[in-house]
């Protein structure tokens, strides 16, 4: 057995003068029983050590300096390669506030459940104490964690998704507030045991206590599930947070946590719009948020505010004011290259923690989608790969879920108010599922309940950012179905009261949209182009704001005819507008009824204004 931690191991650094932290650290490190505790203060030279450490234990490889300076590459084990929304859970005092979206367990009976899982998970390991803001340092919207963690992958990727380091205790003083956060791989070391390269646990549990705004995470080292600022905090505590801001006499209209990019688009008058879209994981938020508009577009610019989540508040301007809570971004990799996403591929060049894509021959990174195939690679299993491997076994160079981790400044298309506290007023929300059939290429909203409908009804096919089936469709509210960390009708509720109070102090609300990039043809193939094609769409959208863009109107909003988007630069005829615009009764009556499936789960709680907009819907559709 390891000897118990105590003594000078347990000593805070004296710029850590919060007792509540200090005691709490005390507190887990008993439970968890490491070997030590590091103190991380987010210095380059720590980031240095801990990668120069991964290493040497075999779980990072160092890529070829002169092709991929600074970068790294990390495989997982194979049972640990993405969100794992069935062991995720919002553990509120009452079933009913977690709602019949989220998996719930009494907090008593998961405490005693995790308390022996716990204890002495870290034996062998070291602690990470990792300080993070989400949020710019400081900033009155901005959040302080402390994520607790026996995963050196996860303080330094940490490192670069958030604000981490020494500066956050200055923020959190003696005693201000933070999010304790405690992860676990769940792997205790025996003394002498060997450890492995992707230590984890085939038992995972990642649990959220919204009263006590508490994270515990055990058994997984990978993103969502272990990086706890992110999905975990970022999403499900703070959408929490925002609603109770919301609740008791004081009027304060709350604020939102979205599963949202943030985009700047200039167009040529120099006049700057701001955009924030929901599109589910795996879905297009990191292309659209460094989205380069076409030939054809001269004047039209995007820069990029965030890639995945985004932080909502009413301003003193009654206008929407939206920041990036993340420094950086934990992005898909197959799929990515120089036509679909040409900033990304520019961020990637230097200083970039690769997880799942295959090693090249020349010590640089490869996966599905990137460039034309290497003769040979090794794949994310570790196993020679070559193009006639994969023909015969259908292997696959990269995990479909490889992810790229990199801070937001690599991106040469960042806005320049990507870091400010303020925030960007937004102009226009965009909700976007992944739809082969049904969906139009895209919809405007008539008004703030018609778009609240849209959002709260959108349905997407399951992608390999969640371990389970894929390709399934299923009802994504608003994109965060696995972010969500209260009942999901009264997130609706807080959406509609939050139109509701900007409306009456005169504000103009951003108008909300809907799109599908992902309509098939007979072929099997997407018949829109995408990517930066988006921009067309993008385009128009803006031009609604300006009142300059025409449409049609139809039973479920308005949409663009084939005259009223700019084709300039794309041979893309009406015809096959048609088949990504067309609105097909019969399917769409399907689809109602999976709306009315969807509104019956949700009954308890459920805006009488959802209802009834389907209503009025079916009226229109049957006429
Ligand atoms: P998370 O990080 O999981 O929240 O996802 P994300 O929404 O940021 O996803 P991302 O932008 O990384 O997109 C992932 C997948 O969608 C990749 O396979 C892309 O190639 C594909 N994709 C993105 N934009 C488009 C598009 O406009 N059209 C099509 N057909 N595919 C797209
Ligand atoms: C998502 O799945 O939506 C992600 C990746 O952005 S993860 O951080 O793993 O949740
Ligand atoms: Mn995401």
């Amino acid at each position: 057995m390891n000897a118990p931690l105590k003594g000078l191991a347990m000593q805070a650094p004296a710029y850590v003068r919060n007792a509540k932290l200090i005691a709490w650290v005390a507190e887990m490190a008993a439970l968890c029983k490491p070997a030590q505790i590091h103190w991380c203060d987010g210095s380059a030279e720590e980031y240095d050590r801990l990668c120069q450490q991964m290493v040497d234990a075999g779980t990072f490889k160092k890529l070829n300096p002169a092709k991929r300076p600074n970068s790294f590459l990390a495989t997982s084990d194979p049972s640990d390669v993405a969100r794992v929304e069935d062991r995720t859970y919002i553990c509120s005092a009452t079933k009913e506030d977690a709602g019949p979206t989220n998996n719930w367990m009494a907090p008593a009976e998961m405490r005693a459940t995790l308390q022996p899982l716990f204890d002495g998970c870290m034996q062998g390991r070291t602690m990470y104490v990792v300080p993070f803001s989400m949020g710019p340092l400081g900033s009155p919207i901005a959040h302080i964690g402390i994520e607790l963690s026996d995963s050196p992958y996860v303080a330094v990727n940490m490192k670069i998704m958030t604000r981490m380091g020494r500066a956050v205790y200055d923020v959190l003083g003696a005693d201000g507030e933070f999010v304790p956060c405690v992860h676990t791989v769940g792997a205790p070391l025996a003394d002498g045991q060997k450890d492995v390269a992707w230590p984890c646990n085939k038992t995972k549990y990642i649990v959220h206590y919204p009263e006590t705004r508490e994270i515990w995470s055990y058994g997984s080292g990978y993103g969502g599930n272990a990086l706890l600022g992110k999905k975990c905090f970022a999403l499900r505590i703070a959408s929490k947070m925002g609603r109770a801001a919301s609740e008791g006499p004081s009027g304060n209209p709350g604020w939102l946590a979205e599963h949202m990019l943030i985009l700047g688009v200039t167009n040529p008058t120099g006049k700057k719009y701001h955009v924030a879209a929901a599109f589910p994981s795996a879905c297009g938020k990191t292309n659209f948020a460094m989205l380069i508009p076409p030939a054809g577009f001269d004047g039209w610019k995007v820069t990029t505010i965030g890639d995945d989540i985004a932080w909502i508040k009413p301003g003193a301007d009654g206008k929407l004011h939206a920041i990036n809570p993340e420094a950086g971004y934990f992005g898909v990799a197959p799929g990515t290259n120089m036509q679909t996403n040409p900033n990304c591929m520019a961020s990637l060049d230097r200083d970039v923690i690769f997880t799942n894509v295959a090693l090249t021959d020349d010590g640089d990174v490869w996966w599905e989608g990137m460039s034309e195939a290497p003769a040979h690679a090794i794949d994310w299993q570790g196993k020679d790969w070559t193009p006639a491997i994969a023909r015969e076994t259908g292997a696959k160079a990269a995990h479909p879920n490889a992810r790229f981790t990199v801070a937001a400044t690599n991106n040469p298309a960042l806005d320049e108010a990507w870091d400010d506290p303020k925030g960007v007023a937004i102009d226009a929300f965009i909700f976007g599922g992944r739809r082969s059939t049904t969906v139009p290429l895209v919809t405007e909203a008539r008004n703030w309940v018609e778009g609240v409908y849209m959002a709260a009804t959108m349905g997407s096919e399951t992608t390999a950012a969640a371990a389970g089936q894929q390709g399934v469709v299923r009802r994504d509210p608003f994109a965060m179905l696995p972010f969500m960390g209260y009942n999901m009708s009264d997130y609706f509720q807080h959406w509609l009261d939050l139109g509701k109070k900007l409306e009456a102090s005169g504000a103009r609300l951003p108008k909300i949209y809907t799109t599908n990039w992902f309509r098939k043809g007979e072929d099997g193939k997407f018949v829109w182009p995408g990517y930066g094609e988006n921009m067309r769409v993008l385009k128009w959208m803006i031009d609604r704001i300006e009142q300059k863009a025409d449409g049609s109107e139809h039973v479920f909003g308005v949409s663009p005819r084939y005259e009223d988007l700019n084709w300039t630069g794309l041979d893309f005829s009406a015809e096959q507008f048609r088949t990504v615009t067309s609105i097909d009764k019969a399917a769409w009556l399907a689809e109602l009824k999976l709306h009315a499936e969807l509104f019956q789960q949700l009954a308890h709680h459920l805006p009488q204004e959802l209802p009834a907009t389907k209503a009025a819907i079916e009226k229109r559709l049957a006429a």
